[in-house]
Order: C-alpha cells, then structure tokens, then sequence
C-alpha cells in the first residue's frame, strides 16, 4: 500500500510540474492549489517533495525541477521579500538545505546559511526567544513565540554544525526550552502561541492564532510541538525533549477520533461538518517515525505510538489520499489552514502532502527529509 501511495503522489508532482512552469503552489481554493510566486511560508514544502521524490526514485526530472528554483530562493532572500517572520527553516530547510545535503552544491549551502542568519536575527535577547511574526518592536507581536517555530530551528542547528559558530546552537536550544515552558501545558496539550513583554522580557499569557480559542489545542500547533522537539533531541541529545516530544504524541493520539485522523481543534464542538485537519496527522506521522527512531527498544509508549501511526497512515492513505483521483493537484484531501479565518478550511494544504510523503518514504526506504 505505500508503495503504491509514493507512486501516485510521484504522478502528481510530476503533473502539477509539467502544468505550472516555474510557478509554486499557494493555499487552496475548490481543490485546486493557487500557483503563484515565491512570496508565503509555504513554498519550501513542494521543492522538498521533489528533493523526496528524486532520492526515492532516482529520476532526474525531480532533481532538475527542484534545482531551478534554487536562483529564486537566493533572490527573495536577497531582497528581503516578504520575510519578516520566523518560516525561514520551512522555507530554506526543504529548498536550499536539501540541496546541500543532497547533490554538495556550495551555492545551495551558501543560501541556506544566509536564510539561517536571517532567522538567527529574529532572537530577541529580552524575552530570550525568537520572535515569531513582524518587525522587531512590533507592538503586537514584538514579544510572541508560536509553537510552529520548533520547527524552523533545525536550520539553525544545522548552520552550527556547518560553521562552528555557536550562537546558532544557543539560540535554537535556549528557543526550544523556553517554548517547552510556555507554550507546553501540564496536560502536555499546548498553546499555539505565548506573549511576552518584549521591553522586559515578563511572561503574559497564552493564546491562539489559528485555534478554536486561546486555551484549546490547535491540533496542527500540537503536531508541529511533537515532531520539532523530536528534532531538538536530534541535535542535542537534551533529554526534556524527548521526553516533551513523546508526552504531546500521547495526547495527541488518545484525542483521536475513530478513524485516526485529528479534527483542526482538540476542544472544537465536533459537529457533522467539524473540518478535520488531515495536515496535522501528516506531520504526527513523520514526527513518530523520528520518535521511534530515537526512543529506548524497551521504552512502555512505544506500543502506543506503533500503534498510532500504522492507524493513522492507514487512514491517511485510505481515507483521505486522493489515489483514486488521478487528476487531483494534491495528495491529502480534507487539511485546513485557519478555519476561523475561513483560508483554506477543508481543502488540500501543501504541508501537509510533503509531510504525507514525507513519512511515506521513510517507512518505505528509511529517508528523512532535511530536517
Ligand atoms: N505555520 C503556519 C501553519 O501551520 O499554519
């Protein structure tokens, strides 16, 4: 079955490159994915499901599609366009990191350490994290930490490891801890997001963006806490994060609905057209294969997140792809962006299909991503 779920996903790309040259796919409107320029949080995700598909398959088409975009993400960082936010790991990890990894291109690295420098000045010593969203002072998120941010600081670990310099290392491990204290629960459910007073550094409150309400857990906000403390522990061996990683997959999985696959909210009222967001199940998954890669062969949860993550890949695969129809642009049916907001309630999100393949190609041939 995942074999022939990688295969139809690899149709798809191939597809959605021959029929939108040059362009990038943007948040979703009546199954179709809006194609457009390098300008969101979100265009690193579909050069990182070339990069998966070229190394799965070996086929060049991949390679060379997700290559040509390389002069584009140099450029945008060149100008600064429309990067006044934390995404720079989403956006330059999947692109320019992968690329590094992948094929040794030096002009790929030097991208992905300029975009790592770039996040690296989004640290704000007084609050001692790094500012999520806006300009530096902004008044209203001059003091803001989100939860999805941990999964941008992969690409400051990395740039560490590539130059030595340390500050890279501090900032991402000093981030995660301080997201470990604030934006984790007692419950291990989360907040999406934390204030702060960003003239002293005083802890406000909790709330959301993209959530229910301030306290609920934003599903797809719970998924990024887990596989992004998962990656922490990657990197630096601190035990608290695995053992955060592991405590918000526990809840994350024993909220689940009967087929597996978590509603856009964990406190929404579910009601016969309650959107899910299957996006949120795709990052899970990907986040319990690096879980299960890293936690003890006789660690007591580990029957509980096997478990979890056949049922919810199962379900991905056969409830939500969209297998059975060829001529879909994407690969995970029913994701949603800010249901509040009305962006993308039940639709496609390209997130969510890189992280579906993502976890895909590691069951299937051990790859990881670019992480
Ligand atoms: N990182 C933005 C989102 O998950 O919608």
């Amino acid at each position: 079955m995942w074999r022939s779920a990688i295969e139809d996903a690899m149709q798809k790309i191939k597809n959605n490159i021959h029929n939108h040259p040059g362009l990038l796919p943007h948040i979703t409107e009546n199954q179709r994915y809006k194609w457009g320029e390098n300008g969101d949080w979100i265009e690193g995700f579909y050069i990182g499901m070339m990069w998966l598909s070229y190394e799965y398959s070996g086929d060049e088409e991949f390679k060379q599609s997700a290559e040509s975009f390389l002069e584009n993400f140099s450029q945008r960082l060149d100008q600064h366009y429309h990067l006044d936010h934390h995404d720079l790991g989403f956006l330059y990890s999947l692109s320019a990191t992968a690329q590094w990894m992948i094929t040794g291109d030096e002009k790929a690295r030097a991208v992905a350490l300029q975009a790592a420098r770039e996040l690296r000045d989004r640290w704000r010593p007084a609050i001692g994290a790094i500012q999520a969203w806006g300009k530096e002072g902004d008044p209203q998120n001059g003091g803001r930490i989100i939860i999805d941010c941990l999964m941008n600081l992969p690409l400051l670990y990395w740039a560490y490891q590539q130059t030595g310099e340390k500050d890279f290392y501090d900032i991402a491990y000093r981030h995660a801890h301080k997201s470990r204290r604030f934006l984790v629960r007692g419950d291990y459910s989360s907040y999406h997001t934390f204030y702060f007073d960003q003239t002293n550094g005083n802890a406000l409150h909790g709330g959301t963006h993209q959530g229910y309400e301030d306290g609920s857990t934003w599903t797809r906000g719970q998924a990024w806490g887990i596989y992004g403390f998962a990656l922490s522990y990657r990197y630096t061996k601190d035990k608290a994060f695995l053992q955060t990683a592991k405590e918000l997959a526990k809840y994350f999985l024993v909220h689940l609905p009967e087929d597996h696959v978590a509603y856009w909210d964990f406190d929404v009222p579910i009601e016969e057209n309650t959107p899910r967001d299957s996006s949120a199940s795709a990052i899970v998954a990907a986040g319990l294969l690096e879980l299960l890669d890293v936690l003890e062969a006789d660690d007591s949860d580990r029957p509980l997140l096997e478990a979890g993550l056949q049922r919810s890949m199962t379900s991905l695969v056969e409830n939500y792809s969209t297998m059975n129809m060829p001529d879909a642009e994407g690969l995970l049916q029913h994701g949603s962006y800010h249901v509040r907001g009305n962006s993308g309630p039940d639709d496609y999100m390209i997130w969510g299909d890189y992280y579906y393949l993502e976890a895909l190609v590691r069951i299937e041939k051990g790859l990881k991503g670019y992480w």
